[in-house]
């Protein structure tokens, strides 16, 4: 039995698809049942409720063979490192009162090197909680997701422009959510590795802010240009969209450490590490539905 946490996600409901394209069997926590969709509810065991709580989780992971586990993002939370810390701890307690085999998570880059990374660094914590568990474990070493861009939409699109704080020809690895769901469905359904590892899933290749803007350019058919703001900026943006203090200060942390820092670099990108949604594929497919179906306009 593969339990998979967060199923409603971007990420969980690709992995879910293919683990149930496989016929393999799965249960789910959701703490809304109705937005599973219609094949999840009526193949796969549905727990009710939130996978931060012990009792559900004690239902959830009996009999269990692997977890897939996703620590949904809190951009409300007055505490970053508590969030992850306290969202965590019930898991691992459970882990051990059950004796799950196997856990595949969803983590970061940035290893041994990240400090004071925010979200990164809480994340990199979590992985070490749930390895202390003696746990068979992987943990997946992604960069920043593709999907992120969607929240750009609509300045795309009255604009034409997209704005943060990373240096405009600084290239980083990207990944799209469903290299990530694959490289985690194939680790769920094989019931053969051990021990503990990290595995980066990092894209094709390494591109800036700019050669994003060039790519999005000629796939959109229209000019897109990429603006270099302040942390500061960046900051008052996210709080004046909600986002608590903590949450943006995670996230201004977190783009420091990956832009001025270089921690994605750390380790050399080995064959392996790349996976094969291009950025220019991913905008083909994703990006430019969602800039066609927008309803904002210039
Ligand atoms: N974005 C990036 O660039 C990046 C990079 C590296 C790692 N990550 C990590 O990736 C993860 C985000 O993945 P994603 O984009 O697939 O997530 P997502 O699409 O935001 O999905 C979050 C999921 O968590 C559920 N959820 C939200 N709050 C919950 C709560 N309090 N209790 C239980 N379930 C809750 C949601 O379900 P319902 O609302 O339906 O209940 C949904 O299924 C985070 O752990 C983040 O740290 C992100």
């Amino acid at each position: 039995m593969i339990v998979v946490t967060a199923p409603t996600g971007q990420i969980g409901r690709q992995v879910l698809d293919i683990l149930m394209d496989a016929d393999a069997p799965v249960r789910v926590i959701a703490r809304d049942p109705a937005r599973l969709p219609a094949r999840v509810r009526e193949n796969a065991e549905v727990i009710q409720g939130s996978h931060s709580d012990k009792d559900v989780l004690a239902k959830a992971l009996t009999n269990a063979d692997s977890v897939f586990w996703l620590l949904p993002p809190d951009l409300t939370t007055p505490n970053v490192e508590d969030y992850f810390r306290d969202f965590t701890r019930p898991f691992c307690e459970a882990l051990t009162e059950t004796g799950v085999a196997r856990v595949v998570a969803v983590s970061t880059l940035g290893r041994g090197v990240a400090q004071n990374a925010g979200q990164i660094s809480a994340s990199l914590a979590m992985d070490e909680m749930i390895k202390a568990t003696g746990v068979r474990y992987r943990a997946l070493d992604l960069p920043g997701f593709m999907e992120n861009m969607l929240r750009n939409v609509p300045s795309l699109k009255v604009t034409g422009v997209f704005a943060s704080p990373v240096t405009p020809d600084r290239k980083q690895p990207t990944v799209a959510t469903r290299d990530i769901a694959a490289v985690a469905a194939r680790l769920l359904l094989d019931p053969t590795w051990e021990g503990q590892e990290g595995v980066p899933v990092l894209g094709p290749e390494d591109l800036s802010a700019d050669d994003m803007a060039r790519v999005m350019t000629e796939v959109l058919g229209r000019p897109i240009r990429f603006q270099q703001i302040s942390f500061e900026e960046q900051k008052a943006t996210m709080t004046g969209h909600g986002r608590s203090e903590a949450a943006a200060q995670g996230l201004i942390d977190m783009v420091r450490a990956i832009d001025r820092d270089g921690i994605y670099h750390a380790r050399p990108r080995t064959p392996e590490a790349g996976s094969p949604t291009s950025f220019r594929q991913w905008c083909e497919d994703v990006l430019k539905p969602a800039f066609e179906k927008s309803a904002f306009e210039k």
